[in-house]
């Protein structure tokens, strides 16, 4: 056992969580057996689903490090929130050499586990794979539950609602730039920054990717394109693939508000149920955006129109509706999943995280 290297390993692990966007928004400082996690609001993106978005991330990445310490033979006790003065910090783990089969068998799966945006085979999820994915989403949050929406024609009702996404997003410049802005237009791009949404993981057809390098991307075009509701258009368009999927899950808890610690276990509950659906065959892919986008209604600086603040409006309530959140709950988060339809997949880059040893 060599503490620093192992803490190094753990980190390195860690950081091949999901994050919004791709954009890592992380960093570490180590004092002896402790390691801090420290959000980053990277600016603007803060804006874009808020802290709310921020602190799921934060709870992905919290539950990887956690499972990869125990892959190297630790104990870990996740403090939240330690210093009450710095929000960002956002948590202390500190590590017990404790070498025992604590039965997490997750860490293979780390890096076979990606945000699948194809089409997904209709086949229904088995019983018993229903089962494995609810006691690894529900064991993060107490009192939560894990719902399954496998209905026909209910998925295709979410389907499109999860796109009112798109909508915006060509409505919206500050949205249209900033995802402009973590789009990496090619693998080279991609691996040369490390970070970002690489095109490639879109899977757009040769059209598509003309459409979308040359006209979408200028914010003036896309402007013009709106009085042909282009962004309608391109909703719909991709509400096709959103109808392609076994089931859509979401995660709901009792309550109606969410806390910071909720969201970071949140974070921890999406993570855990990636992994196991990654390790039972599955693919995931995250569809709330649209709960982000009403989170971030909070921040004034981010002027959303009245029509578009309705739009999310009704799109996150036909959804709860769906998913059947009741009085005094919140949903957490929701995701399409279900077996893969292709192969071909396209993993993604990671930054060296910075690590500061104390
Ligand atoms: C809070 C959060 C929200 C996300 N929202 C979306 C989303 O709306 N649509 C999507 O396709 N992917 C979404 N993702 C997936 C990320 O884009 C993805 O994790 C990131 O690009 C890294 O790729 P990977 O998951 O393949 O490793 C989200 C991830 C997180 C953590």
């Amino acid at each position: 056992m060599n503490l620093v290297n192992d803490i190094k390993a753990i980190i390195r692990a860690g950081v091949s969580a999901p994050s919004g966007d791709n954009l890592q928004p992380w960093r570490f400082v180590v004092v002896d057996n402790v390691i801090e996690v420290h959000a980053l609001t990277l600016g603007d993106e803060i804006k874009f689903g808020g802290y709310y978005a921020l602190f799921i991330t934060q709870g992905a990445l919290i539950e990887n490090l956690v499972i990869a310490a125990d892959h190297y033979g630790y104990d870990s006790v996740v403090s939240l929130f330690p210093d009450k003065q710095n929000r960002l910090h956002v948590a202390s783990i500190n590590l017990r050499f404790d070498p025992i089969d604590r039965g997490v068998d997750l860490f293979r799966f780390f890096d076979k586990r990606l945000t699948d945006r194809h089409g997904y085979s209709p086949e229904r999820l088995s019983s018993d794979i229903k089962k494995a994915l609810q006691e690894a989403g529900e064991e993060m949050v107490e009192g939560s539950r894990l719902v399954f929406v496998e209905d026909k024609q209910d998925i295709f009702t979410i389907a499109k609602c999860v796109v009112g996404q798109i909508e915006v997003l060509f409505s919206h410049k500050t949205l249209h730039e900033l995802f402009f802005k973590s789009l990496r237009w090619s693998g080279a791009d991609a691996h040369g920054t490390a970070d970002g949404l690489d095109v490639r993981t879109l899977h757009l057809n040769i059209f598509k990717k003309f459409f979308f390098h040359y006209m979408l991307r200028s914010w003036v075009f896309v402007k013009i394109l709106s009085k042909l509701y282009i962004h309608k258009v391109a909703a719909l368009m991709e509400s096709v693939r959103y109808k392609e999927a076994g089931a859509y899950c979401a995660l709901i808890k009792s309550g109606e508000q969410i806390n910071d610690e909720e969201a970071v276990a949140a974070g921890r509950a999406m993570e855990r149920f990636w992994l196991m659906a990654t390790r039972l065959g599955l693919r995931v892919q995250p569809t709330f955006a649209v709960f982000l986008i009403k989170h971030s209604f909070d921040f004034d600086l981010f002027d959303y129109s009245e029509a578009q603040k309705e739009l999310i409006d009704m799109k996150s309530k036909t959804m709860e509706s769906i998913c059947g959140v009741g009085e005094g709950e919140t949903l957490l988060w929701l995701t399409r999943i279900g077996y893969p339809k292709y192969k071909e997949q396209y993993q993604t880059y990671r930054k060296n995280p910075e690590v500061v040893f104390k």
